[in-house]
């Protein structure tokens, strides 16, 4: 089998780039009995940012995403989410091959808990589940 790299990136901080890395860690291997390796890296200063050759595929989604159980997305979110996609197909017309993901992943405690319990709740196990497969679709 041919490894494959998924790295999750943002220019910001605090984000949720390492909980949803570590997320996605724990579907592909338990779900996708895929024998996976996970590591951080953190790069000391702006300067030394990296630019990955050649250039990847990208997939675009909303982590944090204001959702209530009842009612939703919140209406922000979902305008926010929309103008993102309106960016990738943008994006994808000057020739980058970026995908818009419509997996988000809400803004929830047991998520922001995860790493920190270091256990797997059953309650998100689906939004990474669906986040890990609209992943493989495009990689
Ligand atoms: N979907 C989510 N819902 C609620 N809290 C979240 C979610 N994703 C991440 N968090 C929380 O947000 C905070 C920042 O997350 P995390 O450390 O993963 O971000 P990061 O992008 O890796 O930050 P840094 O730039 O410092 O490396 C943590 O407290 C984490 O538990
Ligand atoms: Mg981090």
């Amino acid at each position: 089998m041919q490894p494959t790299t998924v790295a999750t990136i943002n220019f910001k901080g605090g984000v949720g780039k390492t909980t949803v890395t570590w997320c996605l860690a724990n579907v592909a291997a338990a779900t996708a009995n895929y024998p996976t390796l996970l590591f951080g890296l953190i790069l000391r200063h702006l300067k030394l940012r990296i630019e990955p050759f050649p250039v990847p595929t990208i997939g675009v989604f909303m982590n944090k995403a204001g959702y209530r159980t009842n009612t939703g997305l919140f209406r922000e979110t979902r305008l926010y989410m929309d103008r993102c996609r309106a960016v990738c197909e943008e994006s994808q017309k000057d020739g980058f091959n970026v995908h818009w993901l419509e997996n988000y992943v809400p803004d929830r405690v047991d998520v922001k808990r995860a790493i920190h319990f270091g256990g797997w709740a059953q309650q998100y196990t689906s939004d990474f589940v669906n986040l890990f497969k609209a992943i493989e679709k495009i990689v």
